[in-house]
């Protein structure tokens, strides 16, 4: 099998909280992801998916413990430290941060703010590097000339390309989007998505797009891993996820709607996710599940195979319920 290009082992996060004691917030993710692939990674606010991706970057703040590996091309980027992860933070791995369109600062135009990186990076000075900003510009479809614009003088839509524009500046390999399309509206949101599409194909870039909204996700990725609780609970193809969920997390996060909870389903997810800063008997997800018994409640399930790609952590699998 070829290396991945992109690849986590048994990726952990803790956060040392201020009131004491720590949060176990990632959970050993393995993922894996091939040049030009797109991978979604989805659930509930506070699951983990913020901190995966900035594990993956190395920007963690000070307060965090991080253990695993993250591999770029079979090579470890958090083994040699933050000296280590330089050269490879936003020249292999480059990220949009969450919000990243409300981040432009107010008094330099977008050329310049996007012409900074490259300059840090050594990737391109002076008048070359807002030549390579204004040709960012056009590969996210802005007019070159916007380049000389403020961040006002922006759409919502716009400045959200433009932040995309900045991350693909110093030529990344493997672009990770967290929560790209929140707070654009419906029309804008299927743009950006589309966008993030073609550059992922025409420029083979792996794609990790974070998301709480899991429709999203069939746009841009083939594979989707469903995060709980700090863990991916199930992943493989799309198609099969959304069609067949076979953990009922995923299922509930499918049907989640807003008028849901009146069918009496089960489908909607009443309850909250555990507390990581305590550990847990069982499966995490069983205090809020339909279908929980006994054995749910004591044993954490182990990933089992239950298709071609297709993972999933829970003891219902294969027992005909
Ligand atoms: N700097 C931090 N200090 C302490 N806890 C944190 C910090 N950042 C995130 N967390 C906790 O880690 C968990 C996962 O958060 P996050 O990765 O932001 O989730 P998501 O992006 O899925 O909404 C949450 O419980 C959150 O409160
Ligand atoms: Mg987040």
């Amino acid at each position: 099998m070829n290396t991945p290009l992109l690849e986590t082992r048994d990726l952990h996060v803790w956060f040392d909280l201020e009131r004491g004691g720590r949060a176990h917030a990632l959970r050993g993710l393995d993922l894996t992801l091939a040049a030009g692939e797109g991978l979604g990674l989805v659930g509930e606010s506070g699951c983990g998916k913020t901190t995966a991706i900035l594990a993956m970057m190395g920007l963690l703040p000070p307060s965090a413990t991080v253990s695993g590996e993250v591999r770029i091309a079979g090579q470890d980027i958090l083994a040699g430290g933050e000296a280590g992860m330089r050269p490879h933070r936003w020249t292999d791995i480059a990220m949009v941060f969450q919000g990243a369109m409300n981040a432009f600062s107010p008094v330099a135009t977008i050329g310049e703010q996007i012409a900074e990186p490259m300059r840090l990076h050594r990737v391109a000075e002076g008048k070359a590097a807002i030549r390579r900003a204004r040709e960012l510009l056009e590969l996210v479809g802005i007019h070159p000339d916007r380049a000389d614009r403020y961040p006002h003088q922006f759409s919502g839509g716009m400045r959200q390309r433009a932040a995309i524009a900045m991350a693909l500046a110093c030529r990344p390999k493997v672009l990770l989007a967290d929560e790209p399309t929140t707070a654009l509206d419906v029309i804008v949101q299927a743009q950006v998505l589309d966008l993030l599409d073609r550059l992922r194909r025409e420029l083979d870039l792996a794609v990790v797009l974070v998301t709480h909204d899991l429709p999203v996700v069939s746009y841009v990725c083939g594979r989707a891993a469903v995060m709980y609780a700090g863990r991916v609970v199930e992943s493989g193809p799309v198609d099969a996820l959304t069609s067949t969920p076979s953990h009922p997390y995923t299922g509930a996060l499918f049907a989640a709607a807003p008028d849901i909870d009146q069918t009496g389903t089960g489908a909607s997810i009443a309850g909250a996710p555990p507390r990581l800063d305590e550990e847990w008997c069982g499966c995490s997800f069983a205090p809020r599940c339909g279908r929980a018994d006994a054995r749910c409640r004591t044993e954490t399930p182990l990933p089992v195979t239950v298709a071609t790609g297709r993972i999933t952590e829970c003891h219902l699998i294969g027992e005909g319920r």
